[in-house]
């Protein structure tokens, strides 16, 4: 039988992480929220945007959702304990990849770039994320809000965002760099862009992965063979919602999943 499983960000972002779940498990169904009253959520206070998760997750569960991933790094990082205590269904939530981008440097000392919004970056959660695996002082981190903003704008003009990648990075010897986090799930929208202002040697990661993979594991997903035809032109099951609930906001996600799927983000 299949599941509903909700998807929720404060806007697009969150679509990188269903694209995610939509290749491995296309024959799902899933519910896609976004808070399109309220985004970004990454530049408000922590009060503001809790109140805004809660009311969120409240309409989701009235949809029917049978699991929800926080698809948000701010969102998770500020309620996913509460959001917990409060529902009886399985809640994932995703946080920055610094754990497994520490790791895969340990051994070569490079450092560690972590970009996340400005919210997530001054959590507790965050900060005790990091005094756990940094050990060895090399991670470094800060936001780019002006890429939440583009996105939800359907800005992926590459000469823009290269000459805006290069700006923010221009005080930074990336030689001594190994890898780069997209710790906020509107950022891998531009991870092909930004890996053209790259040095080669850098890898860039983002938690989309990892979180499917959980999801995975608690709801056993993908214990039926895999349906053979999972090309693009398969028709997905996604309903989308949003807080304003304006028609243009649903064309703007389906036109936003689109633009992951012809671009393999
Ligand atoms: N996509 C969100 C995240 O992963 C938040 C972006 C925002 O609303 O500022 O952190």
């Amino acid at each position: 039988m299949t599941k509903k499983i909700a998807f929720f960000d404060s806007g697009i972002g969150g679509l990188t992480v269903l694209h995610t779940a939509l290749q491995q498990f296309p024959e799902e169904s899933y519910i896609y929220y976004a808070d399109t009253l309220h985004v970004p959520y990454g530049t408000k206070s922590a009060d503001e945007v809790r109140r805004y998760i809660f009311a969120c997750v409240d309409a989701i569960v009235r949809e029917g959702a049978e699991a929800i991933v926080i698809a948000c790094n701010t969102a998770t990082s500020l309620a996913v304990n509460d959001l917990r205590s409060i529902y009886n269904i399985p809640i994932i939530g995703m946080e920055p990849a610094v754990k497994p981008a520490v790791e895969m440097n340990r051994d070569n000392g490079k450092r560690v770039l972590v970009f996340a919004t400005a919210l997530t970056l001054s959590q507790t959660k965050y900060n005790e994320l990091v005094s756990r695996v940094d050990d060895e002082h090399r991670v470094d981190s800060f936001a780019l809000p002006e890429l939440v903003e583009w996105c939800e704008q359907l800005e992926f003009d590459p000469v823009k965002i290269k000459a805006y990648f290069r700006s923010k990075l221009a005080d930074l010897d990336l030689e001594q760099y190994g890898t780069v986090v997209m710790g906020c799930t509107h950022y891998p929208f531009y991870t092909s862009i930004l890996r053209q202002v790259m040095p080669e040697h850098i890898q860039i990661v983002d938690g989309s992965t990892g979180t499917i993979n959980h999801l995975k594991q608690r709801l056993g997903l993908g214990i039926r063979q895999p349906v053979e035809s999972t090309g693009p032109e398969r028709e997905w099951d996604v309903s989308f919602f949003s807080s304003a609930e304006r028609m243009e906001d649903q064309d703007k996600m389906r036109i936003a999943l689109q633009y992951l799927n012809e671009n393999k983000l």
